[in-house]
């Protein structure tokens, strides 16, 4: 077997549920395929499968409580944390995927996830009806949102005898995951990339603006994504109330359509890609007054609004050899809109919203997307989750700039 994994650190969570027996065959593919696992596992977990197995496979003892039984040695889920490349919490219970949803850190597996600044995946498994409950479908959304990557159950027979979703992905699956997981995570080293996202907000007055309702969810989770990838990632953000998760994105706050160009044309320069989320305001007001605007005794006002620069035209006309994406919101004529977009700006991609669909668009935690390139390929998607359309746009620019290779 190819040594895939080696020099990896996998943090191996295991919960309690019948699946537990196939946890063992996994760590043995992780071990083969050259990875260093750490066990972690829940004291139900216990139950179902033996620690001296985990051990013995793993070649470390198996991490459960906080305090070890015999020397009474505290057991740092921060050092295990810092220490992960990667987290799988497989088998994933109902319970382990509402507790690390929620944050409840009654165990060392949920003490361990919440330090942990690795990538992590969850493989639940559970019975059909626990899977298909409200509040499950809730936390995994929950945990989908934070960045948690779900390896879907599979559809068969349950341990139970009833049969539907609720089965485990099998060992091999998941191991195929964590191989592309660690693939994908160096696939854009030395590559230096520009997002730009959120609204921009063009002032009228000290305490007034014309902008708009763009979250920037989109431009952050594309910033986090290639970041994850290993790109060197630069997010000129408009005004927006979210935080990244990855202290690695250098982010670069802007106010207004103006000062957006300037922070993008500077960045740009040394940057292979730009990807261009943000939905910059098309006008701003011709002046800005100093002092708040009165409102008149009668009668109406105008507002004369001047045309902001096309930052995505902009960088267009000076990009060489640099791909440049965008995105595009159509209320009609959608596809004839984005491709006449694309052209217009000089995009080597265009990322079309549907509106149409009530799972994408503005402050939304899904998005549904078809991409555009300009050679004429076009790829519709389902809705999914805005770090998935990420992966998704981030697959298609790597498959585009390796067209010629
Ligand atoms: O606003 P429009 O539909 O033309 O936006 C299409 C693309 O151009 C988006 O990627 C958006 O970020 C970008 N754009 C820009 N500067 C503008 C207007 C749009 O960069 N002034």
């Amino acid at each position: 077997m190819s040594q895939t994994l080696k020099g990896k650190h996998i943090v191996l969570g295991i919960s309690g549920g019948i699946a537990a027996y196939k946890s063992a065959y996994l760590l043995r593919l992780l071990i083969k395929a050259g990875a260093e696992v750490q066990v972690v596992i829940t004291p139900n977990g216990k139950e179902f499968i033996t620690p001296a197995t985990l051990s013995a496979l793993s070649g470390k003892p198996v991490v459960s409580e906080f305090f070890a039984a015999n020397t009474g040695e505290w057991h740092s889920h921060v050092d295990l944390g810092l220490w992960s490349d990667l987290m799988v919490v497989a088998p994933a219970t109902a319970s382990t995927i509402g507790k690390m949803a929620s944050g409840v850190a009654d165990n060392m597996l949920i003490t361990t996830y919440l330090s942990a600044k690795s990538h992590v995946m969850v493989a639940p498994a559970m019975d059909l009806d626990m899977w298909s409950h409200p509040s499950t479908q809730r936390n995994i959304a929950t945990l989908a949102k934070d960045g948690v990557e779900i390896i879907e159950p599979s559809s068969g027979e349950l341990a139970s005898h009833l049969v539907g979703k609720g089965r485990m992905e099998e060992p091999e699956e998941i191991l195929r995951r964590v191989e592309k997981f660690f693939r994908r995570s160096d696939s854009l080293k030395g590559k230096k990339i520009l997002v730009t996202a959120g609204p921009t907000y063009e002032d009228i007055d000290p305490v007034r603006f014309i902008g708009n309702s763009s979250s920037g969810k989109m431009g952050f989770a594309i910033a986090e994504e290639a970041a994850a990838r290993g790109a060197e990632v630069v997010v000129v953000a408009g005004p927006v109330a979210l935080q990244l998760k990855d202290s690695a994105v250098r982010r670069v706050d802007v106010r207004s359509a103006r000062q957006m160009l300037e922070a993008s044309q500077a960045a740009f320069e040394d940057c292979d890609a730009a990807i261009l989320t943000a939905a910059v305001a098309d006008y701003a007001p011709e002046t800005c007054s100093d002092t708040k605007i009165k409102r008149e005794k009668t009668g109406d006002m105008t507002l004369r609004l001047v045309r902001n620069p096309d930052i995505a035209a902009t960088l267009g006309a000076m990009k060489g050899e640099r791909m440049l994406v965008g995105f595009a919101l159509e209320t009609d004529h959608e596809h004839e809109n984005a491709l006449d977009k694309m052209r217009r700006k000089n995009l080597d991609m265009i990322v079309l919203n549907s509106l149409r669909n009530p799972l994408a668009g503005f402050n939304k935690d899904t998005n549904q997307v078809t991409i555009l390139r300009s050679d004429g390929l076009e790829t519709e998607y389902p809705a999914k989750s805005k770090r998935q359309v990420a992966s998704d746009i981030l697959d298609e620019i790597e498959k585009y700039s390796k067209r010629n290779d």
